[in-house]
């Protein structure tokens, strides 16, 4: 089982990587193999729309999303973390998603299967500082997109709300014991056994 874990906020040892660092922990003690990569570290474009991907179902912008798509093609669970910005991801974490245009060409331009018949799947994990009735909508209608355009399958998330100030997260034990033991059942029991909020508008 091999998980990518991205890191999708600014904040370094903030609520969204206290959070992941629980789902990782987790995996990990399961036997999980772990890539965790802090967006905020890479060196990254957003989607130029050069149209360049239409015919060669490659980007062809050289930058470190480079090893990313490759890590994406080689996992089987993609989870993105990511703290509300304005009702939405954060805009590493847009960049990041723009970037899969390169596999919607590839898979709706030229009709091509996942390289290694992979169905990868996505998980959020998400928090934000108010109570927002529609608080993660935007984000999961978005990330469902992306991962059916990497030959995938948003499968759910863990939603937190009322988390603001640095830190706030670990005042809320039951929310990282929840992640710990979401990443220990990536490896451990079968989709249909995660305990994920799957709603469209969580
Ligand atoms: C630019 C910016 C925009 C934000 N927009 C929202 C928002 O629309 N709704 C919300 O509930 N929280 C919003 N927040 C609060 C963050 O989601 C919250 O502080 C979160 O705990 C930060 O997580 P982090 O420590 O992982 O960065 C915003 C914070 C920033 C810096």
């Amino acid at each position: 089982m091999h998980i990518l874990a991205i890191h999708g906020s600014p904040r370094e040892g903030g609520n969204t990587e206290i959070l992941l660092d629980s789902l990782i922990e987790g995996a990990l003690s399961a036997g999980a193999k772990v890539e965790k990569v802090p967006l905020y570290q890479l060196k990254f474009s957003p989607c130029i729309e050069c149209g360049e991907c239409d015919h060669l179902g490659e980007c062809v912008l050289r930058d470190d999303m480079d090893r990313l798509y490759e890590s994406y093609l080689n996992t089987d669970v993609l989870v993105v973390a990511t703290p509300i910005f304005f009702y939405s991801h954060t805009s590493y974490v847009q960049a990041f998603f723009e970037r899969f245009q390169a596999f919607w060409a590839r898979k709706y331009r030229l009709g091509q299967q996942h390289p290694l018949n992979k169905t990868p799947k996505g998980i959020l994990l998400a928090l934000g500082a108010t109570k927002g009735k529609k608080l993660f909508e935007g984000l999961v209608r978005s990330f469902k997109f992306v991962m059916d355009a990497g030959w995938g399958v948003y499968v759910g998330g863990l939603f937190f709300r009322e988390i603001d100030k640095k830190g706030d997260i670990l005042s809320r034990q039951e929310a990282l014991e929840k992640a710990r033991s979401l990443g220990r059942d990536l490896v451990l029991k079968p989709e249909e056994e995660w305990d994920l909020d799957r709603s469209s508008s969580p």
